[in-house]
């Protein structure tokens, strides 16, 4: 049982940074006339996202409010990716962006952190270029906010600290929730992984889950407090519970979580292949509180691809779990992610990801084109082929899961759906999600935001529904 906690962070460590937070507190109440404001932006992904929330509570017990206008701003805070090179670019430009302001407000301070600054050839470059840059923390280190805002703000001393490798679980970090209905619930940390082309195992360090006691508190507490979707996150959620080991595989925590009353949906991401069992989809289809969604990236169709990138499944392999899928929840909606372009893979390769889209029948994909990755294995492989090339396959393989996509809305004509009610769209509807994961439009009050609702569809785009909303189903 839970004999390893490497990973947790040590109570006196936990203690020093409660006394940084009420030291870095009073700094700032004899600094600032009104509450500071601290504009926070994360990219990435899910995960990152939840480590974001989590930054903004330590914030806001610090006494920062928030803003989204940069030149209000008192401190910005950018919570990075390192997935693709855009990413990085993007990031790179938006702090170049702030050289100005900086200039200006010299007291503003400018942190960068998350998985991006995990990188050495990135921290040396932000503090030759963009030395205005304050504040440097790598993702291993994010619960030591309180420390680096004391020091920054009482030294004007730079600093940087990307120090760790195995990483820790950032229990009991305040969160400051983005939204009042739906919330992320971090599971687990890390990837052991290892696919070739993934930096993730690099910067997020070593998979570890957190205590299921903990989560399932967590998620009352969540109910108990009106939110309607929880989404359990992790890498790959599919082997939860390996390191520490406290007895639960990821299908037990499902079934105690579907346990609690209530009335809201659990949504979980990532799935791998290589993990995901007949036990996890028998209890998807056992539990009615799981959202019949399944996120299964396959990245390739190609076997010789597959076994490339170092993923433990062929694209048999992968096919017969979606036939398992499907049986079991015929209703089931899956979306994936996919790589065009890997080093190596030749146009009939690719064609064989094709003819996988083809037969899987996704609601919808994320396709991305393989982008290199300093350290990991396939950027040293040999990749011939020019970029301009993967693009044409890139629109071929968007336009073959367009047609499936579309056949797929199109056979969901005058169902009825429960949906839960997120937001405005462009054009004045309510936008909602199906269970799916589909969005769906549809004449209504604001007043249904935050609540499920029965929404029947009247109109399938390619990749939304249209409807209107019905007393149940
Ligand atoms: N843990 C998840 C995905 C994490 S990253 C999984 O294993 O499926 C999200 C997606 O980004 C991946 O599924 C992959 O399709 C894509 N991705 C990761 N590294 C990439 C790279 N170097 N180039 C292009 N796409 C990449
Ligand atoms: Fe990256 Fe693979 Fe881990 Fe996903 S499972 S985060 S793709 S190494
Ligand atoms: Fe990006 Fe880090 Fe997530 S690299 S995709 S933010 S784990």
């Amino acid at each position: 049982m839970n004999t390893d906690n490497r990973f947790a962070i040590p109570p006196e460590e936990a203690e020093k940074q409660k006394e940084y937070t009420r030291l870095a507190s009073a700094l700032i109440d004899a600094r600032f006339t009104g509450k500071p404001l601290a504009y926070v932006h994360t990219y990435g992904c899910q995960g990152n996202v939840a480590d974001g929330e989590r930054l903004k509570g330590t914030l806001e017990e610090i006494g920062y409010g928030f803003t989204d206008d940069l030149e209000k701003a008192d401190l910005v805070l950018y919570n990075t990716c390192a997935i693709r090179e855009h990413a990085e670019d993007r990031v790179f430009g938006n702090v170049g962006a702030l050289k100005n302001l900086k200039q200006r407000k010299k007291e503003m301070r400018i942190l960068l952190c998350g998985c991006m600054m995990q990188q050495p050839r990135v921290t040396q470059k932000i503090r030759k270029s963009y030395s205005f840059v304050d504040i440097i923390f790598g993702t291993h280190v994010m619960h030591r906010l309180p420390e680096f805002i004391y020091k920054s703000l009482s030294s004007g001393k730079k600093i940087c600290d990307i120090s760790g490798e195995e990483g820790v679980i950032p229990e009991d970090m305040p969160v400051h929730r983005d939204s009042d209905f739906k919330a992320w619930l971090p599971i687990m940390y890390g990837c052991n992984n290892f696919c070739s082309y993934c930096i993730v195992p690099y910067v997020k360090g070593r998979e570890r889950s957190r205590d299921p006691q903990l989560i399932i508190k967590e998620a009352k507490e969540l109910v108990a407090a009106g939110y309607k979707e929880i989404t359990l996150l992790g890498q790959n959620v599919n082997s939860y519970g390996k390191a520490p080991d406290y007895g639960y595989n990821f299908p037990r925590l499902l079934r105690e979580l579907n346990d609690i009353e209530g009335d809201f949906i659990i949504r979980f991401m990532t799935s791998h292949p290589k993990d995901c069992t007949h036990e996890l989809l028998d209890t998807m289809a056992e539990c009615d509180k799981v959202a019949k969604h399944l996120h299964l990236p396959f990245q390739s169709g190609c076997d010789r691809v597959l076994k490339e990138m170092n993923r433990g499944y062929t694209a048999e392999k992968y096919l017969s779990l979606l036939e398992y899928a499907y049986k079991v929840m015929p209703d089931l909606s899956v979306t994936a992610d996919v790589i065009v372009g890997f080093p190596g893979e030749t146009y009939e390769e690719f064609l064989q990801t094709v003819d996988l889209v083809k037969k899987a029948g996704f609601t919808s994909m994320f396709t991305f084109i393989f982008s290199s990755r300093e350290g990991t294995k396939a950027s040293k492989m040999p990749d011939p082929i020019p970029a301009e090339e993967k693009s044409k396959w890139f629109r071929e393989l968007l336009d073959a899961q367009e047609e499936v996509a579309a056949q797929r809305t199109a056979s969901s004509a005058g169902k009825t759906y429960r949906v839960l009610c997120e937001g405005v769209s462009k054009g004045g509807l309510i936008e909602g999600r199906t269970e799916g994961n589909i969005i769906i439009e549809f004449p209504a009050d604001e007043a249904v935001i935050g609540s499920f609702r029965y929404v029947t569809v009247t109109e399938s785009l390619t990749w939304i529904l249209r409807g209107r909303m019905v007393d149940n189903k």
